[in-house]
């Protein structure tokens, strides 16, 4: 088995147990996608098939937002990553293959929010430019400040990162529960994303677990320093959703 699946393996899975969204039944519509009323409004079809229901205008607005942050917020991510890489594996080449593990999930969730905005014609945040200054310069300057700190960046972000997905697939899930609810049938096309905000933020948090097991609170001030950042990212996502 390679190392990094070793890594992947040896999470300890305890703060994807805290931060776990509800688990409910999964079921309708499409992400940006007209439909049709439920067969209760039509007792003369002939398909006993349950109808999908137009997304309203507020729940378009909230999908749009939701792919739009979590875009720039993978690309914040991937460049976190390669700016600590260099610094970090310099003085601890021993964190090289956790360092590319963790940089190649983020590469491959930057490739599906990029995937998903192009295809739903979602536009991407307009402080594109500004999140990428930021974000490699915070992974800069954490890894300069040390191994601990550049895992307690990671932390931080991570925590934040898990806890806006969880809130995210709570929201979907109270959406499908409505239209389940009056009658309507659920798209794959949702039901695939809240599978993809599943996983991507089982993997975030599988990072953050690594972070924890490679002295993310033995830095100094660990206090401060996730504070600033968890406060950073909070920011980052309420603007990112609006711009
Ligand atoms: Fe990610
Ligand atoms: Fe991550």
């Amino acid at each position: 088995m390679s190392s990094t699946r070793c890594l992947a393996k040896q999470a300890t899975g305890l703060s994807r147990r805290l931060l776990q969204a509800p688990s409910r039944p999964l079921s309708t519509s499409a992400v940006l996608r007209a439909t049709t009323p439920p067969s209760s409004e039509n007792p003369s079809t002939e398909s006993p098939k349950k109808k999908l229901k137009p997304l309203t205008q507020e729940q378009r607005d909230f999908l749009s937002s939701a792919l739009r942050v979590n875009q720039a917020g993978e690309l914040a991510a991937t460049l976190i990553y390669s700016s600590q890489t260099p610094v970090i594996t310099r003085k601890h080449p021993h964190l090289r293959p956790l360092m590319a593990h963790m940089y190649d999930q983020e590469a491959a969730h930057l490739t599906t929010f990029n995937d998903l905005i192009h295809k739903h014609r979602v536009r991407p945040t307009a402080l594109y430019p500004l999140w990428s200054v930021l974000a490699s310069g915070l992974g800069w300057s954490t890894a300069v400040m040390g191994r601990e700190a550049a895992m307690a960046c990671t932390e931080a972000v991570e925590t934040e990162i898990g806890s806006h997905y969880n809130e995210q697939i709570r929201s979907i899930l109270e959406m499908i529960a409505q239209w389940e609810a009056q009658g309507y049938d659920v798209s794959g096309e949702v039901k695939q994303l809240v599978d993809t905000l599943r996983r991507i933020r089982d993997e975030e948090l599988e990072h953050l677990d690594h972070a924890v097991e490679n002295d993310a609170k033995k830095a100094e001030p660990h206090w401060l320093l996730t504070n600033v950042i968890r406060a950073g990212c909070r920011g980052a996502i309420w603007v990112s959703e609006r711009v």
